[in-house]
């Protein structure tokens, strides 16, 4: 199992990555003012604030909000 992306709106945690570190974002709430992630499901909240964290773009567990808790 590889999970790398946002799926509902087909957004990598790599590219993500790096249009958070371009714009100087630090959290999921910053990132979704340039671009539409996360906003269906909420199921990559905890990656993409695993990601912003600690720079990882693929992951092989699953995480939960209790995780990376907002
Ligand atoms: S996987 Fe990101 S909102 Fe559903």
């Amino acid at each position: 199992m590889q999970i790398d992306r946002c799926y509902c709106f087909q957004q990598t945690f790599a590219a993500l990555r790096a249009l958070a570190r371009a714009h100087g974002v630090q959290d999921l709430q910053g990132l979704q003012q340039h671009v539409d992630v996360g906003l269906r499901c909420g199921l990559c909240h905890p990656y993409i604030r695993r990601m912003l964290r600690t720079g990882e773009t693929v992951f092989h567990t699953i995480l939960t909000e209790a995780d990376e808790p907002a």
